[in-house]
């Protein structure tokens, strides 16, 4: 049989990297995001296309053998496989809620981390590898073990089936650090000693070490940082599929795995920041919320509640409108409503602007995207840091489902979980009101100072319902 040019599908792999550059280029600003992602999925089918082609046929150059045709059992496994895995990914992507998302994101990862762990036992129970293959076959188990287990921790915690309070095990630091050790020592020994049994219990002890590290690392870390772990893995899993790239021989796979590992601990660092966390203690483990309730006793004294009638009256003479939306609006699927309120209001000659924080929502990104699926103008969205300043000069702030986002203890309460994390500043506005169903926290579980304020009022209720309720009455 004819393979594939080698030299066709190597050209076709330098394109597809080129693809997927564009494509990280592209999802950078909302305008080109469609754009990027056309582009990322081109380069995906151009890397299928040819990689499983080489596998059917082989490759060749001129007329000489490079690569064999892969057995006809072994296609058959292949193509049954993809279509099972094609078949389970439409069925959960469909059904998927949005706000689902970053829990399906932290499986996924699950998946890529454990492909390398197989890539490299395959490759090891294939015989014994050269020193430099033992090295890099030996650190790929590792990161996939490790991304295998803790985004297993990450989905159980985000889809709320494990409590998201970190675990917090006596030296916790220490033992991430004595498994680092432990593994730095184990990798040593097995670029000399890859063959017979040394090599077994190597590769043996050091998988159930990465896998229970995997396990610590992400039990140990603290729901509000919860968005950094899912970034982290996310650039974990590409480090883990650059070095299966590497066990492999194949050029795309470690330029893949080498683009999402840096984008993803780029994104992982721009959240520390917006979070005011430290990038290496959140690496680690054990940081952020120790899962206490803090403040929950205080005493904040009473609320005030408001009608959508009187939020419409208050809209009505208001000449400028910050709407600052939060994981609540996503639940509610209110982006439609909000985006019909927006237009409303603008037809009216209001000053209407958004002010999204980095981590509202549950993944980076929701709520730009929600707003853009709701058509409303990117020009009038705007970061916390552009907006922050101007909260001093409106009249009227329309929390929609956000807490964590906009809660003033940030700033005011040293010993609140979430300390230091900058927040939007919506109380220095004339009149807050804030949409939400009860007076229960958000997800950091941390009672909201804001709601007790003199110029904020609440507005319970469904938040979709209530924006609805208001466009009729204005
Ligand atoms: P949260 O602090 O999670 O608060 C959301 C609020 O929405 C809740 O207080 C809830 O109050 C309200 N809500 C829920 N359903 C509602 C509905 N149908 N109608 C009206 N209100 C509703 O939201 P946030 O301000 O967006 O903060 C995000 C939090 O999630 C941060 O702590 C962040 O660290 C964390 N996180 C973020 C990410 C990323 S990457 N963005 C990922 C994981 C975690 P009621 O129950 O009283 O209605």
């Amino acid at each position: 049989m004819i393979g594939v040019s080698y030299s066709l599908q190597q050209g076709s792999f330098i394109i597809a990297g080129l693809l997927f550059i564009l494509a990280l280029a592209g999802l950078s600003k909302h305008e080109t995001s469609k754009r990027g992602n056309i582009l990322g999925s081109l380069g995906m089918a151009l890397a299928l296309i040819f990689t499983i082609l080489a596998t059917v046929l082989g490759t060749e150059t001129a007329g000489v053998e490079v690569s064999q045709a892969a057995p006809s059992w072994a296609i058959i496994a292949i193509v049954v496989a993809m279509a099972l895995g094609a078949l389970i990914g439409i069925l959960r992507a469909l059904r998927v809620e949005m706000t689902g998302m970053p829990e399906l994101i932290a499986l996924f990862h699950s998946f890529v981390g454990l492909a390398a762990v197989l890539v490299g036992w395959v490759v090891f129970l294939e015989g014994a590898p050269d020193k430099l293959h033992a090295g890099e076959l030996f650190v790929g188990v590792f990161i996939g073990a490790v991304t295998f287990t803790g985004s297993i921790v990450a989905y159980l915690k985000l889809s709320g089936k494990i409590k998201s309070a970190p675990l917090m095990l006596p030296f916790h630091n220490w033992l991430n650090l004595g498994a680092l050790v432990v593994f730095v020592a184990m990798t040593v020994v097995f670029v000399f000693f890859p063959e017979g049994a040394a090599g077994w219990a190597l590769m043996i002890a050091m998988t159930v070490l990465a896998l229970l590290l995997g396990l610590h690392l992400v039990a140990s870390i603290g729901g509000g940082d919860m968005p950094v772990v899912v970034s982290m893995l996310n650039s974990y899993s590409g480090w883990a599929a650059a070095a299966a790239g590497f066990t492999l021989n194949n050029d795309l796979l470690i330029i893949t795995g080498a683009l999402v590992g840096s984008s993803g601990a780029y994104l992982s660092y721009i959240m520390c920041k917006a979070m005011n966390r430290n990038f290496i203690s959140v690496i680690a483990g054990g940081f952020g919320s120790d899962g206490a309730v803090v403040g929950e006793q205080k005493d904040y004294g009473t609320y005030r509640e408001i009608t959508a009638g009187e939020t419409a009256d208050l809209l009505k003479n208001s000449q400028s409108v910050i709407i600052t939306p939060g994981y609540g609006m996503a639940v509610a699927q209110a982006q439609g409503a909000v985006a019909d309120l927006t237009s409303k209001l603008r037809a009216g000659g209001t000053k209407v602007r958004f002010g999204i924080h980095p981590v509202a929502g549950r993944l980076p990104g929701h709520m730009n995207v929600l707003l853009a699926e709701a058509k409303v103008p990117y020009d009038i969205v705007l970061e916390m840091d552009e907006i922050n300043d101007d909260f001093d000069d409106t009249d009227v702030v329309l929390v929609i489902g956000a807490n964590d986002t906009v809660n003033p203890a940030a700033q005011e309460d040293p010993h609140s979980p979430i300390a230091g994390m900058p927040v939007l500043e919506v109380w220095k506005a004339a009149q807050v009101v804030v949409f939400k169903r009860s007076m229960a926290t958000g997800y950091a579980g941390v009672q909201n100072p804001l709601f007790f304020r003199e110029n904020s009022a609440m507005l319970f209720g469904d938040a979709r319902e209530r924006v609805e309720d208001i466009i009729r009455a204005l």
